[in-house]
């Protein structure tokens, strides 16, 4: 009231602001009650009659002063209504106002919205990711009026470990940017699997770069090739042979990568030349110079490492005397005898080199054998024949083939293939001859043995066991001419 009646002083003085210029809105930012109270007064009305038209009482009104209420520039002498307030300035930009009742300063003067505040709505949040406002209103700050921004310190990144480039967090520097962290490469570790960071130390290989290895929990650089190795992790080339980080895996028996194993240079797989003794040997072979393994057969004994010569298309390393042999180049001695690596040619008939408790020396056959059927009867056990005898010769003979009729049974009244004397009876059935002299009468008309398919020729009864062969029929002759000793 009390200033409406000052206004309405004033505007008798003919200084009446126009626009309805509230003296002093005193923070009442609503132009209404002043424009009101002026129109009731008398006084310069509000926007629709704006300054320097002629008031109804008071003649033309003066523009509002910085401070007092206003409906647009116009009304204003700065020409800048802001806030609904005349405004020193036009007060653009964010976070600033003209208003006593957003500001906290004198109306008119355009400052710093307080801080906290939003009046105008200018300062909605933003994802921390851009830094910018938080969505806590105006800073109130003086100098440099804005939004409250995102906390130095405020997350704007989340860490990352890629392809063993680790970068932790970013953060908000509180000035609106997001101040992006430095890469750190993991080398020689990559990134852990299980987070967005590098790995500490290595339980194998695979926790390293490639050109790494896992060396007692670190990630040691690998080895060149030619480097000494003791394991092909350790070497860049995969391979470690010979002690050396080799180029391939060389791992023939007639590779070498180490000079010292025969390679041409440290870490370069060569193929040793031909008659190479190998490494891991290839005993009983050489290396053939074309192939990086150990052969496997020979063509000559050169392809084989001596002792060993080529027998057949396989090097053997040849046998002592006693060994079982099939061909002579397999025994030492040269001589393979009965069978039998022998200590010599042990040439003529009842010589043995398999005689048992002799093996591999050339002995005696023992006495009544013929192994070799070397003699017409048997051997006598000091290397030369004997007999035919009955009881060493002939009665085996009987009896295996005349038996049991002639051994049990008394067939023909006889058991002459079982008792010496028996032979010696007068035949029954050959006129004139002892039964020895009529087995030869009864074999050869193929009567006997008895029903068993012979013919009496011996060409014609080979394939039947039971019948005599061209052997015995000589042995039995022999004896019968020798006498038929006992
Ligand atoms: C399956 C039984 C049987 C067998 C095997 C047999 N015999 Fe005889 N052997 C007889 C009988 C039975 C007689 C009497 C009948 C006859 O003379 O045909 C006989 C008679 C003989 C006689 C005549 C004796 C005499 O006093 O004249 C002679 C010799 C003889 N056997 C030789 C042989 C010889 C050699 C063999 C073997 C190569 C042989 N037998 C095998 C059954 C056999």
């Amino acid at each position: 009231m009390k200033r409406r009646l000052v206004a309405v002083a004033l505007c008798s003085l003919g200084l009446v602001h126009g626009a309805g210029c509230g003296a002093d809105t005193g923070g009442d930012a609503g132009s209404g009650g002043a424009a009101t109270s002026g129109s009731a007064g008398g006084g310069c009305d509000d926007g629709s009659v704006g300054a320097g038209l002629i008031a109804p009482t008071c003649g033309p009104c003066a523009p509002c002063e910085q401070g007092m209420s206003c409906k647009a520039g116009s009304d204003c002498a700065s020409g800048s209504c802001v806030d609904g307030v005349c405004c020193a300035s036009a007060c653009e930009g964010s976070c600033v106002a003209c208003s006593k009742a957003k500001t906290g300063a004198a109306d008119g003067t355009c400052a710093s919205v307080k801080s906290g505040t939003d009046p105008d709505a200018e300062c909605e949040a933003s994802p921390a990711a851009t830094c910018g406002a938080s969505g806590e209103g105006c800073n109130g700050d003086a100098a440099l009026p804005g939004c409250r921004l995102h906390a130095s310190g405020t997350e704007c990144a989340p860490p990352t470990c890629i392809d063993g480039v680790a970068l932790v967090a970013s953060r908000c520097d509180g000035e609106g940017t997001c101040d992006a962290a430095l890469p750190q490469p993991c080398t020689p570790t990559i990134c852990d699997p299980v987070g967005p960071w590098c790995l500490a130390s290595c339980a194998s290989s695979a926790d390293c770069m490639a050109t790494h290895w896992c060396e007692e929990g670190a990630c040691v650089a690998r080895a060149a090739q030619g480097t000494s190795c003791s394991s092909e992790d350790e070497c860049a080339t995969g391979h470690c042979a010979d002690g050396v980080c080799c180029d391939s895996a060389c791992d023939g028996g007639c590779e070498a990568c180490a000079m010292t194993a025969g390679a041409l240079s440290d870490g370069s797989c060569t193929v040793l030349p031909k008659g190479a003794p190998g490494a891991p040997s290839c005993a009983p072979y050489v290396c053939a110079g074309n192939f990086g393994t150990c052969p496997i057969f020979c063509q000559s004994s050169g392809d084989c490492a001596s002792p060993a010569v080529c027998v057949g298309s396989s090097c053997v390393v040849p046998k002592a005397n006693g060994a079982s042999c099939k061909t002579s180049l397999e025994c030492t001695s040269g001589n393979c005898i009965d069978g039998t690596c022998c200590n010599s040619s042990c040439g003529g008939a009842c010589m043995a080199c398999d005689v048992k408790g002799a093996l591999g020396t050339c002995a005696f056959v023992p006495a009544l054998t013929d192994p070799d059927a070397e003699c017409v009867g048997h051997c006598n056990g000091a290397g030369a024949c004997a007999g035919p005898t009955y009881a060493a010769d002939l009665q085996p003979l009987f009896a295996s083939k005349c038996g049991p009729c002639h051994t049990t049974f008394k067939s023909g009244g006889t058991n002459f293939a079982a008792v010496y004397s028996d032979s010696l009876l007068t035949s029954l059935t050959c006129a004139g001859l002892d039964v020895a002299a009529c087995t030869v009468v009864r074999l050869q008309n193929g009567s006997m043995p008895k029903n068993k398919g012979c013919t009496g020729n011996p060409n014609l009864d080979a394939a039947n066991l039971d019948c005599f062969t061209e052997v015995n029929y000589a042995e039995l002759a022999a004896w019968l001419s020798a006498g038929r000793p006992k």
